[in-house]
């Protein structure tokens, strides 16, 4: 029996304003599932940063912030130390969100009409922020191999033609939890250079990566393709900020820089939040031992997962993840899809997940669950699952 940590502790998030907890009347039309969805996680920031927020708070005047010098300068000691990645602090632009930052770069670099390339099943917003703004999606789908995902570059090299513009990379990619490896994004990198595609790379889950050096961030894969990219990071799935809405951009390109930063300041979305930035500044400065604690705690749950069904649920299959505290179930062997699935989750199981089929209709007969949360919560939804499944396969025979 392993000693108890930090992460084992539950914390009561209701009525703190949480969407995962405090909406779920309005998201699963029931209050009482137990909530593993949207990703943030039910466990505690580090320390440092309550500390930071605490002492900022306790002057009185919360007026606007000037300058993000100390927050670029934490980032950059942070991919250096995470990644071994060398990077200038003024390739840096902060924003508000990883979504908002796609939204800018999709609005700075392509035009009505325009193609953009996704690699779906992936993050829901990557579909709707194009298509709010006029672009057109091509899908890309990952295809799936003995349960894994590999890309498909032969697909990809047919879809390309004149109208398309942009590439937007998940990098680890969420909901699979893969992390590309250096080869991969070499590849994938090639072709749309070869034919002249800009690469999105959204790296917000790339500081949760179990294997020690496994994520290769995009800019540094060349210079061609570093002058050809922006990637997004943030402390905010790593530290559990999200609500604290700062990210950062890394542009080495100084055009590409100045044109993301035109836009963004058109769009409204130039300033970051005070607290943002002391608390982001505090977790990329003081972070990594607390993440590594973190990222053993996360990694044990997804062992468990895994164990669980296979020993009580077999028909639920999982590949443990290799990045990111997001499961993906999948319940095909059930006879499970669409919204039969999502009912007999929240109705018959009493669980909140996401539903696969909103990354895409690769999606379907897959849910996402969210394992960043104390152990003995993720054994209670777990139990409630093997439940509902007995319950319905009886009724099935
Ligand atoms: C791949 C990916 N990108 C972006 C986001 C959201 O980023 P932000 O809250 O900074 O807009 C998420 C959140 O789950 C995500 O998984």
């Amino acid at each position: 029996m392993n000693a108890l940590t930090i992460f084992d502790e539950i914390i009561d998030r209701l009525g703190t304003n949480s969407v995962k907890w405090d909406a779920r009347e309005r998201i699963f039309g029931s209050g009482d599932v137990l909530p593993l969805w949207v990703a943030d996680m039910d466990l505690p920031c580090p320390p440092e940063v309550v500390q930071a927020i605490e002492a900022r708070a306790k002057h009185p005047i919360y007026g606007y912030p000037g300058d993000n010098g100390a927050l670029f300068e934490a980032a950059k000691g942070w991919v250096n130390r995470r990644f071994g990645a060398e990077v200038d602090t003024d390739w840096m632009v902060a924003i508000p969100g990883v979504v908002p930052g796609i939204q800018v770069a999709i609005n700075a670099f392509t035009k009505p009409g325009d193609k953009v390339i996704i690699q779906p099943p992936v993050y829901p917003p990557f579909f709707s922020t194009s298509e709010e703004l006029g672009r057109r999606i091509v899908e890309n789908p990952l295809k799936r191999v003995d349960g894994k995902y590999v890309m498909d570059f032969d697909d990809l090299r047919k879809k390309i033609d004149q109208r398309t513009k942009l590439f937007v990379l998940c990098s680890p990619h969420n909901p699979i939890g893969q992390v590309w490896s250096r080869e991969d994004l070499l590849q994938l990198g090639e072709i749309c250079a070869e034919k002249g595609i800009m690469i999105i790379a959204d790296e917000i889950h790339s500081d949760l990566v179990y294997e020690k050096g496994a994520h290769t961030p995009f800019y540094t894969l060349s210079e061609q393709l570093a002058n050809q990219s922006v990637t997004f990071i943030s402390g905010s799935k790593t530290f559990n900020l999200a609500g604290l809405f700062t990210s950062i951009a890394i542009i080495k390109n100084r055009k590409l820089r100045n044109e993301f930063r035109v836009t963004a300041n058109k769009m409204g979305l130039n300033h970051i939040n005070l607290f943002g930035i002391v608390a982001s500044t505090a977790a990329y400065n003081h972070g990594d031992q607390w993440l590594d604690e973190l990222l053993d705690y996360l990694h044990e749950n997804a062992v468990m997962i895994r164990h669980f069904l296979s020993e009580r649920i077999p028909e639920i299959k999982m590949t443990i993840p290799e990045a990111t505290y997001l499961a993906w179930l999948d319940f095909r062997e059930l006879g499970l899809y669409g919204q039969e699935l999502r009912n007999f989750l929240i109705r018959e199981a009493k669980v909140g997940l996401n539903d696969g089929f909103q990354f895409g209709k690769q999606g379907d007969g897959f849910c996402r669950m969210n394992f960043g949360c104390p152990r003995s919560v993720l054994k209670e939804a777990l139990q409630r699952i093997e439940k509902a499944v007995q319950v319905y396969k009886h009724s099935n025979h």
